[in-house]
């Protein structure tokens, strides 16, 4: 059986590009959710844990276990008069 040789250099490539891409891909998306996966199919209610998340500790991804909040946290939240896009990745 005749083997196409010459397919292999552009097939290595295929892989390594997309081998390549995805990896970075993963690596940005954990770097912006401080190492964990990132998460999907997010409702509101998921939304408004993390935009309290957020004002609790920072980042829309972090926690915390003290009981006490943190000063300023009674006066961080926001009223909207608008329809708000949550979009966090
Ligand atoms: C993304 O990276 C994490 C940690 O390095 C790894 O566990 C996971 O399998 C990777 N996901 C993909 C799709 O490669």
């Amino acid at each position: 059986m005749p083997v196409p040789w010459e397919a292999l250099i552009p097939f290595g490539l295929l892989v390594t590009m997309f081998g390549t891409g995805g990896t970075l891909l993963n690596a940005s998306k954990r770097a912006q959710n401080q190492g964990k996966p990132p998460r999907y199919h997010l409702d509101a209610w998921e939304n408004m844990m993390m935009e309290r998340d957020k004002r609790l500790t920072g980042h829309p991804r972090a926690q915390r276990d003290e009981p006490i909040a943190p000063e300023g946290f009674e006066t961080s939240s926001v009223w909207y008069t608008e329809k708000v896009s949550y979009h966090y990745k």
